[in-house]
């Protein structure tokens, strides 16, 4: 991340803008605009990502930003537009995603600063071994002139390619829960223990892993999904004692999204009763879906038309720190087309003419920001 950041450094100075690094990891790149009190626009995405992953996901929409600035050959706006690269929105090192930007909204509370990896390294002291000061998280948050945030991201799935288009307005980002399950059963000698005596707690997890994929398959735009499985002690001649199982659960509509929640865990119970197996589990994440900006939202459609291309609105399976911002600002996010539709993996590809249009959509964007009056109301004292 130390790398990343002095590569994006080096491409924003020349551009005028001015670097920093806030106390959650985040690279901050402010572009000044023609009035120095005036609003503020943050455009990014997240420069962290998955393992064995694809070269896009995250970091592609602050490149994309980068590129704006650059676009506007050293034209000045009458709104500074600040570059924001995310620094941990996966959630892969703490099972918490969201760690940057919650951050700008506040919510890097004592809470989430002791929630530790599986070395038992905590977010603050992750913070402090990265050469930065928890202190100063507080500086982090956007300020009140800060009118609003764009984030370009590849779609990372097949919907735009399947419509044959390179752009889409995100409508609404589904609500997602991440839970930690653990089935815990009596660890025992693999050849000397009858299969009626055991707690077996992997074939606990076997048969609750069905469980969930049958909770997903059974309610359209629901998914369900167990992405990982630790069992202890692991080895071949034991019966495992412990298995922790990761759960993650989304869906455009809350309800739906936290009663196929309740299910899987009733399920857990369940099997682990029947089993003579206890059954535990943690909340890691609980985000409600998020509609985008309706204005933002027009503006972005208005820029793709600008382009030639069809506007398309869609939901957006994925999560995004857009949905965290929103807590505090308007939002909006543009999706590009992901040839194949795949993602989170390294066969994750994006056109190059698709980088084109959306680099030709954001221009459009931010000048029809420059000339909006509802854009300039949010300003303080405009
Ligand atoms: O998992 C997600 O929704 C995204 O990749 N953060
Ligand atoms: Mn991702
Ligand atoms: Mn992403």
């Amino acid at each position: 991340m130390h790398r990343v950041h002095q590569e994006i450094t080096r491409w924003l100075e020349p551009l005028g803008a001015q670097v920093r690094i806030d106390a959650a990891g985040n690279l901050r790149g402010l572009y000044p605009g023609l009035e120095a009190s005036g609003a503020r626009f943050l455009v990014g995405s997240h420069l962290d990502t998955v393992p064995n992953a694809g070269p896009y996901d995250g970091v592609l929409g602050v490149v994309l930003a980068v590129a704006l600035l650059a676009g506007l050959g050293g034209r000045k706006l009458p709104y500074a537009v600040e570059v924001v690269g995310f620094s941990d929105e996966e959630g892969v090192r703490f099972g918490t995603p969201f760690i940057g930007s919650r951050t700008l909204v506040g919510r890097l509370d004592e809470d989430l600063l002791g929630v530790v990896d599986v070395e038992g390294v905590s977010v603050r002291k992750a913070i402090e071994e990265f050469g930065l000061n928890p202190a100063e998280i507080g500086q982090a948050a956007v300020e009140d002139n800060v009118h609003g945030y764009v984030e370009f991201h590849i779609e990372q799935g097949p919907v735009l390619e399947k419509l044959g288009l390179p752009l889409a307005v995100v409508d609404t980002i589904a609500g997602q829960s991440r839970m930690e399950v653990t089935f815990v059963g009596r660890a025992n000698h693999a050849g000397t223990t009858p299969m009626e005596l055991r707690s077996d707690a992997i074939a606990a997890a076997a048969e609750w892993i069905n469980a969930v994929e049958g909770i997903g398959q059974a309610v359209p735009g629901l998914v369900a999904t167990v992405g990982s499985v630790r069992a202890e002690p692991g080895v071949a001649n034991v019966i495992a004692g412990k298995t922790s199982l990761s759960l993650d659960v989304r869906h455009a509509a809350d309800e739906v999204r936290l009663r196929a929640i309740q299910n899987c865990t009733d399920q857990a119970e369940q099997i682990a009763l029947r089993r003579k197996l206890s059954a535990h589990w943690k909340t890691r994440l609980n985000q409600p879906a998020v509609a985008m900006d309706p204005f933002l939202s027009r503006q972005i459609e208005e820029a793709i038309g600008r382009t030639g291309s069809k506007p398309h609105r869609m939901v957006s399976g994925a999560g995004h720190d857009a949905m965290v911002l929103a807590e505090k600002i308007p939002v909006a996010m543009i999706f590009l087309r992901t040839p194949g539709g795949i993602s989170h993996a390294p066969e994750e590809s994006v056109a190059v003419e698709d980088i084109a249009k959306a680099i030709e959509c954001g221009l459009y964007l931010l000048d029809q920001l420059a000339l909006s009056t509802i854009f300039q109301a949010r300003m303080p004292g405009a």
